[in-house]
């Protein structure tokens, strides 16, 4: 089920800069809200579990669409995880954001979440830069998103392509279980 309203959104051409704040780096406005050291990195096999339980809430939420395991593979080969440090001291997946590829012309940001935990402190952003970049350097034209989530978007440099064309329509061929029918559920 689709809950994000569909904007078609594309990237601003700027190059962007990937920064992630670190307890050092606070600001004395922090004071406030204590920023949560985190760290982006290319997902691999092992974050699948990690993905999945992260995911979850949000699809339950109906915030993001459910994924079979063998999207979320897909996707993981263009995603990206945010890792933060847990109370025991070990590393815990709090995002997740994918590129999907479509073509030369066109990728998408998918599944982009951020922990409840965590949001709020540049994690979002700079998961879905680091998106942006990856298309960049496979030479993509433009990135589109889907999302509800209107202003946060926008605030990274994403607009409407056409400002008179204001939503992208979809015409649905096939249903996502038939697509994925042989597929274990996440
Ligand atoms: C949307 C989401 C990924 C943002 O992650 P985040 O780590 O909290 O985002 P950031 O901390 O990078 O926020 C950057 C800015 O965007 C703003 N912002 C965050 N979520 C926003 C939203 N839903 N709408 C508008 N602005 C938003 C923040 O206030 C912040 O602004 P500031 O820089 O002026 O303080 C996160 O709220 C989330 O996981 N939501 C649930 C899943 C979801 O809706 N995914 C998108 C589905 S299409």
């Amino acid at each position: 089920m689709v809950v994000c309203r569909h904007f078609s959104l594309c990237s601003s051409r700027a190059p962007i800069t990937l920064e992630f704040p670190t307890l050092s780096e606070s600001p004395s406005a922090d004071i406030e809200k204590p920023k949560i050291p985190f760290k982006i990195r290319r997902a691999h096999f092992d974050d699948l579990a990690g993905i999945q339980l992260l995911l979850k809430p949000f699809v339950e939420q109906r915030k993001l669409l459910r994924r079979m395991q063998a999207e979320i593979l897909l996707l993981m080969s263009n995603g990206y995880v945010a890792e933060a440090i847990d109370p025991n001291g070990e590393a815990k997946i709090v995002g997740f954001a994918a590129v999907e590829i479509y073509s030369r012309k066109l990728g998408e940001i998918q599944s982009l979440a951020v922990a409840d935990t965590h949001q709020g402190n540049g994690i979002g952003s700079a998961l879905v830069k680091a998106c942006v970049e990856r298309a960049r350097e496979k030479g993509i034209m433009e990135v589109m998103a889907i999302s509800a989530s209107e202003g946060f978007l926008r605030q990274l440099g994403f607009d409407y392509s056409l400002p008179e064309q204001k939503r992208a329509l979809f015409y649905q061929l096939h249903s996502r279980d038939e697509i994925f029918k042989d597929e274990r559920p996440e």
